[in-house]
């Protein structure tokens, strides 16, 4: 008798046939034109591609910001793109960490204020949320700047906040447009070494990027162009 081994990979996304048209009176445009795709849990991706070639639009379905024109796009068991919006508004706060390249953190409040804020939706209490806060500024590295505004931190450490922010929640997915793309090459590698880190301890990360050092630290590459993915980890 021979046994087999069960398959333990899980899979984070499972997306079948996602177009996304955006209309605009007389004008339409196929952002995404039949995504076929599958990201396994845990895994590093990015996307490249071409300017218009609907990264953010496919990073936007992932995060449960839009639905597809037609398709399936499958977060674990829900399916974003037939979940009503109450629904989707709790997917995003619960399983679901954004991190953009403007950091887009709020310049009057310390690193530590913002990174609480990104719990507010998850009615934790008071201790839990201090002891998520403190933790995840450690995790990126900036225990001792939990007093710092963004104005007093360098742009990196400002990135490092968002991503503290972003996993403070302890999502299942990690999503991140550009998050290196206002950053020099010293301040880029420092935000891609908390990332690996991230996804060595298991977090799923979905990547865009233009900048091909940050494609070659993932463990799968895709390019989008035309609204079609083609994995180039290979290529
Ligand atoms: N809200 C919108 N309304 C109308 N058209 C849109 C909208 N958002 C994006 N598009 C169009 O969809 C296409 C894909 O855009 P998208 O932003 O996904 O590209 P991208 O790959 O992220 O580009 P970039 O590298 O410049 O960020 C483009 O032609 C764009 O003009
Ligand atoms: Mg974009």
């Amino acid at each position: 008798m021979t046994l087999t081994a069960p398959t333990l990979t899980a899979t984070a996304y499972r997306l079948q046939g996602v177009t996304r048209i955006y209309r605009q009176r007389d004008r339409t445009v196929q952002a995404l034109a039949g995504v076929d795709l599958e990201i396994a849990a845990g895994d590093f991706v990015t996307i490249q591609g071409p300017t218009g070639g609907g990264k953010s639009t496919l990073l936007q379905m992932l995060g449960a910001l839009d639905r597809p024109s037609t398709g399936t796009v499958m977060l674990g068991e829900l399916d974003i793109a037939r979940a009503g919006n109450r629904e989707l508004g709790r997917v995003r706060a619960e399983q679901i960490g954004f991190v953009f390249q403007g950091f887009n953190l709020i310049p009057t409040l310390t690193a530590a204020e913002n990174v609480d804020m990104g719990l507010e939706p998850l009615g934790l209490d008071r201790d839990e949320r201090a002891r998520r806060v403190t933790e995840s500024l450690a995790r990126v590295g900036l225990a001792d700047r939990a007093d710092h505004r963004p104005g007093e931190l360098s742009g990196g450490q400002q990135q490092r906040v968002a991503i503290a922010r972003a996993v403070a929640k302890r999502p299942r997915v990690l999503l991140a447009d550009e998050p290196t793309g206002n950053l020099d090459e010293r301040m880029r590698d420092e935000i891609l070494d908390v990332l690996e880190t991230l996804n060595a301890e298991g977090l799923t990360l979905v990547v865009v990027t233009h900048d091909s050092a940050v494609a070659r630290r993932a463990h799968r590459r895709l390019r989008l162009a035309k609204g079609v993915v083609a994995d180039i980890t290979h290529a």
